[in-house]
């Protein structure tokens, strides 16, 4: 391959990566298997091996997590991560004016930007001649941690700016200069949206649920793994620059739209404004559309826009004295926890929760919270009779977010983990480095419950009638112990429960029976493995074909696997050595419950294959053919060279079709094209 034809194909693998990308982790539907993925990202790495000149700083090859670290290190911000000083009034707002007009002897109005203050991570990045060198966390303002492997994994962040035409967002026109060195700020989220299907998903994978947004991307940004970040739905929004040598910027406007045309993203709402008026405006106005966001804010933050006006301001202490947080007053409500419970889950985790007075929070009655584990209750030191204000937290999760110490009578009682499991009596534990106290009953009946409740939920077998309420009485009358007992059950075991009806009965066996051949990965998922997904389940069912290939593999074929890392390797390979399990599949399979394989996604049926397109096509343009053949793996050329394998042609073909005939290359028309893309 020349030069230019390694470039046109880096081009067409990059587009076709991203498009990929896209299809896996955004919307979680992905078109090609993961082995064809893989031979896409080989051939990229291995043509950017070859031609290195042709390797892009913000290749996709760059953005795949690499294996953990033992420990973040330290890395010295350039010019120092202030903070900010705090409103919560109009009145302390308009007092900011004042004192800013008497620093700078000044009647005429202040102009000011201002922007949603979203409530993430601020992360510093330092970007050399353009390319992202180090991300780093916040930290004490002066040293944070370095996270720069797991900064790179998050699409919205450039590895080079300005961002190159080949990503998925293109370029300005005419993005000013970039300046040798420059640290560009802003502030790491994760959507509403996708903070609760991650939580979904960790639910299901036997995983504690995140508190809030905030906490799942500190969580997310601070792993020590970045293949485990890459799978976060992380974003980031720039709105700040530090150190930035050369540059002329002149208003924090100008650095705002200079950022977005250098490929980040800034927060759409920001403006300038002419005066503080304007700035309460703007509070307000924010402060109406707040729950509407798709992201969580705080409140906003008020800039004086002019950067000569910013240095003659300075800063005290920590907080510059141009800029202010005003911050909205908080949905919370007071209320009085009556106790705390413990919910046993699946995988034998206790769960604190607390018992409160119902109280409305925002228009939505709040009675019962999480605690989480017993470190964050004794962070929090919540007690039993303790009044405390609950917000709800990501919008929908009641939250203790402070315990009203003032209103203490010294009848309040302290919570301990209980020692052992309240449903079962087994002890509980509590492992290494875990904040989670398990029960290791493995006859737990909350476990039993829960274990079944997972295996016929909608993700897993599906079956319709097996709620909450049948589950609990299966378990308690002794006629279910695992999933496959289900497929055992008979009309007179179900009547011999109270208030089960023929009719009820006969529906349930119905369904139980309709559930006897589910798909492979349904299966995989509704054996509740540790850190197994309905994503990962797929991946598996994908790569190892049946159920038996997946018990025999060892941990070195689970990890060939795309997306299973050593921690869920570890955990799959455990499942399947613990004979209690072994038992259980050996029961379903004597139940008659046989899984059907899963299809792969269609494959890359034009994989290495070049086209080149002459005469118009009837029943699509240019362009969506085109991608196409590049979403099936294939290349589009533009002229009849060495490499060309097809030239497809339309009514009017050019003189293309002339050389190709003389060149012996295979001519399609459209049917037959079409035909092929099909793979028939
Ligand atoms: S500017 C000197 N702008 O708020 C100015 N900060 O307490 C530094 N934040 O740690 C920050 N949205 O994490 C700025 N639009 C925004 C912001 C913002 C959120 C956070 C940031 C910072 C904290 C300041």
């Amino acid at each position: 391959m020349n030069h230019e034809e390694a470039q046109r194909r880096i081009e067409a693998l990059t587009r076709l990566i991203l498009h990929h990308n896209q299809r896996y982790y955004q919307l979680d539907a992905p078109e090609i298997s993961d082995a064809d993925y893989d031979v896409l990202l080989r051939e990229l790495q291995a043509l950017e091996a070859q031609f290195p000149d042709l390797a892009t700083p913000d290749s996709p090859t760059q953005r795949v997590g690499a294996p953990p670290l033992e420990k973040f290190g330290a890395v010295s911000h350039l010019t120092s991560m202030l903070s900010l000083a705090n409103a919560f009034s109009d009145d302390e707002i308009r007092e900011f004016d004042r004192r800013c007009r008497r620093l700078l002897e000044r009647d005429a109005p202040i102009r000011y930007t201002v922007e949603p203050k979203l409530d993430g991570l601020a992360v510093n990045l330092r970007y050399e001649r353009g390319a992202l060198m180090v991300g780093s966390t916040r930290g004490d303002g002066t040293v944070g941690e370095d996270v720069t492997r797991n900064l790179r994994t998050i699409s919205a962040i450039p590895l080079a700016i300005p961002r190159l035409p080949a990503d998925i967002r293109p370029a300005a026109p005419d993005p000013p200069a970039v300046p040798e060195t420059i640290e560009i700020r802003g502030e790491v989220c994760i959507e509403r949206d996708a903070f609760l299907a991650l939580n979904r998903r960790r639910e299901e994978e036997g995983e504690a649920p995140f508190a809030n947004p905030r906490n799942a991307a500190a969580g997310s940004l601070r792993q020590l793994d970045s293949r485990i970040t890459a799978r976060r739905p992380l974003t980031f929004f720039a709105y700040a620059v530090g150190t930035a040598q050369g540059t002329n910027l002149r208003t924090q406007g100008e650095v705002l739209r200079t950022l977005a045309a250098w490929g980040f993203t800034v927060n759409p709402l920001a403006r300038q404004v002419e005066d503080i008026d304007g700035c309460l405006d703007f509070f307000r106005y924010i402060g109406g559309i707040r729950e509407s966001l798709p992201y969580e804010i705080d409140g906003i933050v008020i800039k004086v826009d002019e950067i000569p006006l910013q240095e003659r301001l300075g800063a005290v202490a920590r907080s510059p004295r141009w800029a202010l947080a005003c911050k909205f007053a908080a949905i919370r409500e007071e209320t009085l926890i009556e106790d705390i419970v413990v919910q046993v889950g699946r995988t034998g985790v206790l769960t604190p929760v607390a018992l409160m007075q119902p109280v409305r929070v925002g228009g939505v009655l709040v009675s019962r919270a999480t605690l989480h584990n017993q470190d964050e209750i004794d962070r929090k030191d919540v007690r039993i009779g303790d009044r405390v204000l609950v917000q709800r937290a990501g919008d929908v999760i009641p939250e203790v977010v402070e315990v009203l110490k003032s209103h203490r009578q010294g009848t309040e009682k302290p919570f301990r983990m209980p020692e052992f499991c309240p449903e079962c009596h087994s002890r509980v534990v509590r492992l290494d480095g875990e904040a989670a106290h398990r029960c290791i009953g493995m006859a737990c009946p909350a476990q039993i419950r829960e274990r079944i409740a997972h295996f016929a939920s909608r993700g897993a077998l599906d079956i319709e009638g097996l709620g909450e309420k049948m589950v609990a009485q299966l378990v308690s009358s002794g006629l279910v112990s695992d999933p496959a007992d289900l497929f055992f059950l008979t009309k007179e075991n179900l009547l011999s429960l109270e208030r089960t009806a023929d009719k009820s009965a006969g529906n349930l066996l119905a369904a139980i029976g309709s559930a006897k051949q589910p798909a492979l990965d349904r299966l995989i998922f509704a054996l509740g493995i540790r850190h197994v997904g309905e994503q990962t389940a797929k991946r598996l069912a994908f790569s190892l074909g049946t159920l038996t290939q997946l018990a025999a593999a060892g941990e070195d074929d689970l990890l060939k696997v795309r997306d299973v890392g050593p921690e869920v390797a570890a955990a799959i390979a455990r499942f399947f050595r613990e004979p209690a399990n072994l038992r259980v599949i050996e029961k379903l399979r004597a139940a008659g419950v046989v899984p059907r394989p899963v299809e792969q996604p269609r494959t890359a049926a034009l994989s290495g294959k070049t086209f080149l397109f002459t005469g118009t096509l009837s029943r699509m343009g240019r362009n969506e053919a085109k991608a196409l053949v590049e979403s099936l793996g294939g290349t589009v050329s533009n002229s009849v060279t060495k490499t060309t394998d097809y030239v497809v042609a339309g009514t009017d073909p050019g003189s293309k079709i002339r050389k190709a005939q003389q060149t012996g290359i295979t001519i399609l028309d459209e049917d037959a094209f079409l035909a092929m893309t099909k793979g028939e």
